[in-house]
């Protein structure tokens, strides 16, 4: 195995079982769709890089349509279905495993594109080029993005960014890209860092805990950063965060 793909794995390990793989939160998700306007009877749904179906549970449920779930992870969808039998929408859970800057599907099929947590794995200009033909007209995209909350950011979150997200970019650049990219902002909103902490964090260091003695240098790297980001997070969380943007396709 490759090295970047050990790390993947153990990356995959380390999470497996979690809700989230990512910052999010339920109660958050329902306000955020709240503003999302009417959408077509026959709805067509995607959840772009899904993990374990956080959003795309919540969406079936909510809308009563089918989801097309992608990931790229086999374990995470496979964890989401196990939920979804769970809680009786295995009918309404399609789940895909490929590449979410690869999805061969018709053009303006979807009406309504969820990605939380994922978009950066593309950067977030690459996930509005790829995912903008997908959308029917007037369709809604909803991406949570990590970026800075202004201008104004100390240099040593810079350096430290500089590893972990090269691309990041002030909500500002982000609402500029959004428009150039052909869409409407609709709403934008910041998810509140205690949502990093209950749903994520907390349940993640439980999981670390568990690992802690492993002799696995690959999943101790692996601990080791995800340690620091904790860190991180919780000095300089007023900095940056995720921002929820919906947006529609004005196409
Ligand atoms: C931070 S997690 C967020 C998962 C989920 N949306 C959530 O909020 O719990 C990012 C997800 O993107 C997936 N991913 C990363 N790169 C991908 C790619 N190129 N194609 C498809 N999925 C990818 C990962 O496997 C992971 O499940």
């Amino acid at each position: 195995m490759e090295e970047q793909e050990k790390y993947i794995e153990a990356l995959i390990r380390l999470h497996r079982g979690l809700e989230r793989q990512g910052p999010g939160d339920p109660d958050f998700s329902d306000y955020i769709i709240e503003q999302i306007p009417d959408l077509p009877s026959d709805l067509r749904i995607a959840d772009i890089g899904c993990g374990a179906g956080a959003g795309a549970l919540i969406l079936a449920k909510k809308y009563s349509s089918k989801v097309r779930a992608v990931d790229f992870s086999r374990e995470f969808l496979d964890q989401m279905m196990d939920q979804a039998k769970q809680e009786g929408l295995e009918h309404l859970i399609e789940p895909i495993e490929c590449d979410m800057g690869k999805l061969d599907w018709e053009l303006g099929s979807i009406d309504l594109l969820w990605s939380e947590g994922a978009a950066y794995n593309i950067t977030f200009e690459g996930a509005l080029e790829c995912w903008r033909p997908l959308m029917a007209t007037s369709g809604i995209v909803v991406i949570s993005e990590m970026n800075y909350f202004s201008n104004d950011v100390p240099e040593i979150i810079i350096q430290y960014m500089k590893n972990v997200y090269p691309g990041i970019k002030t909500e500002a650049k982000n609402v500029d890209l959004i428009i150039s990219s052909g869409f409407d902002v609709l709403a934008v909103h910041r998810l509140p860092s205690k949502a990093w902490w209950e749903n994520y964090y907390n349940p993640l260091i439980k999981k670390i805990t568990a690992f802690k003695d492993t002799k696995d240098e690959v999943m101790q790297a692996v601990i080791h950063e995800t340690e620091e980001e904790i860190e991180f997070f919780k000095e300089y969380h007023e900095y940056y965060g995720y921002t929820f943007y919906i947006m529609k396709n004005v196409k």
